[in-house]
């Protein structure tokens, strides 16, 4: 009989291709999902989601529903979150309540019926700054950004003599420096994922993910996803706006190796007690992904809008050291960055987003928290 699989916020973005792999692998998916207006727009059906997926609609927090959602399962990937480094500075009840009590809840179910393996969605915002190196080649951990001196100072963390750190590939190994609300409950996330699963007999792994784009981004969610931000604007005629210089480093990884990835966790005897960097392995400027995506949306006349301003809680470079999955996991990005750009761009065209990013700018500036 097929293994049944457990996907907590499975209705989203990633969880819909996470379940389609899972299901050519001749799993028996299960979603559970609360179908948050944020992200679903009031709907409580999944568009993209297999018809043979076994869906749920309930709440991570709510004990009898997750106990009725793991009644037979083998296994469980953790995604339900709220995911917004931003909104998490003000929202900070709704973050820690869905993102560490809804895990907490999901492990005291899961001492009463016990799966096989946990998997969970961590995020590369649990490092702060990445790993840096000073120009004369020394290794720097724990980056911190300083407020900008002066309208020309850099927005780049600097050494002791002043001078801009050169990021580098961040391995597993970093300490992790916990920068905003969204970072901390992540890691609360991962630790009581690799905490308790083994405590009572089960296997955890954790993957931190690094930026994922794709096709089935909530694009009218403007609080994240930098690309489907991007797309959302220039959808709708606007020019992306672009925080600090933009001259920001990421890793953009596509949403199908994420899934695969997931896979791979799932399966991998080598993966319990792990954590995972997943990344694509390349990295680039934000401004250069805004303006290949204007590029591949045929609009390159809306040239992003820099705004100069920074948000609080955001890093300045932070992109992934993948050797770790490569070599245990045996996991390889397939996907081409401009293929995958092409890609987003058809999908954007056919559908409607609003374009709500004012607003959540709004919102963070009536707090301060752009400056
Ligand atoms: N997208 C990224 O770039 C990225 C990067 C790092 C980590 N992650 C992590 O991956 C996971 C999935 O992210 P995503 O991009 O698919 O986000 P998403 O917002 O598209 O999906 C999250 C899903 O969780 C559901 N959800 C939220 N609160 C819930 C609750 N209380 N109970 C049940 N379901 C709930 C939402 O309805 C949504 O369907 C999250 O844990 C996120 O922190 C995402």
């Amino acid at each position: 009989m097929a293994e049944t699989v457990l996907i907590t916020g499975g209705a989203g973005f990633i969880g819909r291709h996470v379940a389609q792999a899972l299901l050519q692998r001749g799993y028996h998916v299960r979603v559970l999902d609360s179908f948050i207006e944020q992200v679903h727009g009031g709907r409580t059906s999944a568009d993209g989601l297999d018809p043979q997926v076994e869906i749920i609609v309930g709440d991570v927090r709510d004990e009898m529903g997750l106990s009725r959602a793991l009644k037979g399962a083998d296994h469980v990937i953790h995604l339900a979150a709220e995911v917004g480094v931003g909104q998490s500075m003000y929202a900070v009840d709704r973050y820690v309540s869905v993102n560490d009590y809804g895990t907490a809840v999901l492990f005291q179910q899961l001492i009463e019926q016990p799966v096989r393996r946990v998997v969970v969605a961590s995020s590369m915002s649990i490092y702060g700054e990445g790993l840096y190196r000073t120009v004369d080649g020394e290794l720097v951990e724990d980056a911190i950004r300083a407020p900008r001196r002066s309208e020309n100072g850099s927005w780049d963390p600097v050494d002791a003599q002043g001078r801009p750190l050169v990021p580098i590939p961040t391995p597993e190994s970093k300490r992790p420096t916990l920068a905003s609300v969204y970072a901390l409950t992540k890691y609360v996330q991962e630790r009581l994922t690799l905490t308790l699963a083994p405590a009572y007999g089960m296997e955890g792994v954790a993957l931190r993910l690094w930026n994922v784009y794709g096709p089935g981004q909530a694009l009218s969610n403007p609080y994240t996803g930098v690309l489907a931000i991007f797309a959302s604007r220039l959808h709708n005629g606007k020019p992306p706006m672009i925080f600090e210089d933009g001259q920001q480093r990421r890793d953009f990884v596509h949403v199908e190796d994420v899934a695969e990835a997931f896979a791979l966790a799932l399966e991998h005897p080598r993966a319990p007690g792990q954590v995972y960097n997943i990344g694509s392995g390349e990295h680039r400027s934000v401004e250069e992904v805004a303006t290949l995506l204007a590029a591949a949306m045929n609009c390159s006349e809306l040239k992003p809008e820099v705004t100069g301003k920074m948000r609080a809680g955001d890093i300045r470079h932070c992109i992934p050291d993948i050797a770790k999955a490569r070599s245990e996991l045996g996991f390889s990005p397939r996907r081409d960055f401009s293929d995958g750009l092409a890609e987003l761009a058809e999908w954007v065209a056919q559908q409607e987003a609003k374009d709500r990013v004012s607003e959540a700018r709004k919102e963070l500036e009536m707090r301060g928290l752009v400056a």
